[in-house]
Parts: structure tokens; sequence; C-alpha cells
């Protein structure tokens, strides 16, 4: 009897439920007394009586040093400074940004209209280009915890386990706004029907549409995918926003190279003729050749980049003789 009591409390506390947890706190203090433990009662009660009403349970963003139970092990990461200037984006795809990015700021005025700010991305295309940057610029711009989904633990050997840790995450964004953001998320959301394991991967889809449908919550839901090819279509047509991320045109790197090297010294003419060669590579490749040609810079023991440095390191990348770090 009482043990069950004991266990409705722990499970609120779990839950982050405070009025179940102050129910059940009002039980056990019944309890007591009707076993005849007056004073117990008595105390309990007092105890109860402390607890500040109707406060919700919520923790503070930043506190991601000790996350609860499960959560440490199924959600990784912190704070971040990224801003959108941090990025390059085609024009179409900045003014997506700047619009969810406001919107998500004007949450409070848009909610008096019972309406919700867009907050669920999905972002596809290849590697190193700026999925993973990009949701740490929408958790930066929003001064929010970027929190990634760890992969590695949501998937379970055991039979159900990988639903129930979905449910896990899900009951924290309302707890903890941040940006939740899963990553590979075509290994959540992998077409129905075509699975070794069909009946394991269904439940999984299925639960993953069931929390999405239920979450009214104020997180922001990053999923990013080199595969769009293979999600399961009922699992993107629950996102407000699809973004696909390219390899960079000329254009591209040049703004790349710009925002990276300038600083250094880098003209915008000779920018224009290095980023011709630059073609063909990802932004992270790019992003390494830049580090690259610093680093000769440094060796030389110079202040100013010459653009004999980049031409050098994006040499280099084509030869592949820097490595790549992924
Ligand atoms: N669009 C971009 N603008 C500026 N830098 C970029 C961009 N895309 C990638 N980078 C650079 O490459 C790194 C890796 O990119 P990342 O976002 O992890 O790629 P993805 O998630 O698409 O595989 C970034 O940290 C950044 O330094
Ligand atoms: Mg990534």
């Amino acid at each position: 009897m009482k043990i069950d009591i004991l266990k409705q409390l722990l499970q609120a506390h779990a839950d982050g439920d405070e009025p179940s947890f102050r129910r059940a706190a009002v039980q056990l203090a019944s309890a007591e007394s009707a076993a005849g433990h007056a004073r117990v009662a008595e105390d309990l009660r007092a105890i109860i009586a402390k607890i500040p009403a109707s406060a919700p349970r919520v923790a503070p963003v930043v506190d991601i040093a000790s996350p609860r139970g499960d959560l440490s092990d199924l959600l990784d990461g912190g704070r971040r400074d990224e801003r959108l200037t941090d990025i390059i984006l085609p024009q179409q795809t900045r003014t997506v940004f700047e619009r969810i990015i406001r919107e998500n700021r004007s949450r409070a005025r848009l909610e008096r209209f019972n309406v919700q700010p867009t907050r669920r991305m999905f972002f596809h295309g290849p590697p190193g280009c700026g999925k993973t940057l990009a949701a740490a610029v929408l958790a930066g711009e929003l001064g929010m915890a970027l929190l990634t989904v760890r992969m590695d633990s949501l998937f379970s050997r055991f039979l159900g386990a990988t639903a129930a840790h979905l449910r896990t995450i899900f009951s924290e964004m309302p707890r903890r706004p941040a940006v939740y953001f899963f990553d590979e998320f075509d290994a959540v959301a992998k077409s129905r029907g075509d699975a070794q394991d069909v009946g394991e991967m269904n439940r999984v889809v299925t639960a993953f549409l069931q929390l999405v449908d239920a979450d009214r919550s104020p997180s922001v839901l990053v999923a990013a995918t080199n595969h769009v090819q293979i999600v399961d279509r009922a699992a993107l047509r629950r996102f407000d926003a699809i973004v696909e991320f390219d390899l960079p045109d000329a254009r591209a790197i040049y703004d790349l190279l710009l925002l990276r090297l300038a600083p250094l010294g880098l003209r915008p003419t000779d920018a224009e003729q290095l980023a011709e060669r630059g073609v063909g590579h990802n932004f992270a490749d790019l992003a390494r050749a830049c580090d690259d040609s610093i680093r000769t810079m440094v060796l030389d023991d110079r202040e100013q980049l010459r653009p004999s440095d980049v031409d050098a390191a994006l040499h280099r990348l084509k030869t592949r003789l820097i490595s790549s770090g992924r």
C-alpha cells in the first residue's frame, strides 16, 4: 500500500508532474495518519505545505550538467554562440531562417492568437554542407541549448526500448526548452516495411509520429539526414520547413573565403579567383583549407595571408593531403 504511494511519488518526480507529486505526498501523509503515526503525518503535512503552489518544474535551460536519469545518456550538448553571420546560406534559405528565428522570438505574442511558431525543421543534403552548423545557429540565435540525440543510446537491443527512449526525449521538450537535434534522422524514421526487423522499426516510426503530433512544447525540433530518400514520408510531412543544404557554388565559396580570411587580409578580387578553384568541395573541406592556409601564414611568421597560401591549401585539398578529420 505505502510502497505504491512511494512509487507514485517517485514516478511523479521523474515525470516532473507537480500535481501528481503533490497528490501522492498528501496520500502518504493520510496513510501514515491512518496507520496511527500522527507525528509522522503531521511532519509530512508541514513539508507539503512548503511546496510552492503549482510551481512548474521547469529546469533551468543551462542545467544540462546534471540531466536526470536516462537523459544524460540520450541527450548531449549545451549553449551555443553560433550566429547567422557564421553560416553561408543561399538567400532563400537565409530568409527562411530569419523568419523562423523571429517567429520563435515572438512565441508569446503568437500564442495569444493560438498559433505556435514554426519549430520543426528538417535539413537534408550531402555531408559537410552546414546541417549541424545550422542547428547550432538556431540554438545560438534563440539563446537555447543545442541538445543532440545520441543515436548510440537511442537504439536499444531491448525490444520496445527505443520507442520508450523517444518518449523520454519528448517528455523533456516542454520541461527544458532547447533545440532538440536528431542527426542521422534516417536511422529513426526509415521508410516502413523494408527493414529487416520490421516490427521494431515500425514501432519506432509510429512512436515518433505520435510524439510529434502530441508535442506543443516551446522547444525547437531539428532533424537532419544525408539520405532524405529513405526517410518515411509520413515522418517528413510532420516538419514545417524542409531545407536542402547543397554543395557550395563559386559564389558561396567566395563568401566563405571572405568570412574566414578577410580579417587576415584576403582581398575580394583574390577570393573571387580562388573560389573557382574550390568548386566541387563541400564547406567542411573548404573551411579546413582556410585553416590550413592560416597555419602556413603563422609558420612563415607573417600576420597577413597571401593568396598563394590559400591556393596551396586548395591544391592540397585536391590531392587529399589535408586529412579529412571526419
Ligand atoms: N554553410 C556553411 N557555411 C559556413 N561554414 C560551413 C557551412 N557548412 C559547413 N561549414 C563548415 O564545415 C563544418 C562542418 O559542417 P556541418 O555543419 O557539420 O556539416 P553537415 O552537418 O551538413 O555534415 C562546420 O562546422 C563549418 O566549419
Ligand atoms: Mg552533421
